[in-house]
């Protein structure tokens, strides 16, 4: 693959998350902060929630509200207690677009150490 349009860059309001089905089919979520965007796996690396849902964006930094790890988006510098690092595509701007570059899906391993229920987390 090669650079896709991905977007319009006013389809995401600053602050906000949206995930996209680019072509190819591979699922891009949009991530506008302060200055900029970043595209990205549409899931949270530390337990796959759908950062669509689970994501805000304040500032520069996206927290993951399940269990609150967050990454500078400009810097992509992990945050706190974060302890995998975001994959992102690389983008440009071309007039009112958002372009990803896309040689193929980026995707997270999970391992069985990371699977713990909400009730476990909270009871910790
Ligand atoms: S699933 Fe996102 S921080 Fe745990």
């Amino acid at each position: 693959m090669s650079w896709i349009k991905v977007c319009k860059t006013s389809e995401v309001p600053e602050n906000s998350l949206k995930k996209i089905w680019a072509a190819g089919g591979v699922p891009i979520l949009v991530a506008h902060y302060k200055g900029g965007f970043r595209a990205l796996p549409p899931v949270c690396p530390h337990m796959e929630e759908p950062l669509e849902e689970s994501g805000v964006i304040a500032g520069c930094v996206m927290t993951c509200t399940k269990h609150l790890w967050a990454w500078d988006l400009k810097t992509l510098e992990m945050q706190g207690e974060t302890e995998k690092p975001l994959k992102t595509y690389e983008t440009k701007i071309e007039g009112d677009d958002l372009m990803a570059f896309v040689e193929q899906e980026l995707l997270y391993e999970f391992d069985d150490e990371d699977d713990m229920d909400d009730d476990s987390f909270f009871n910790c």
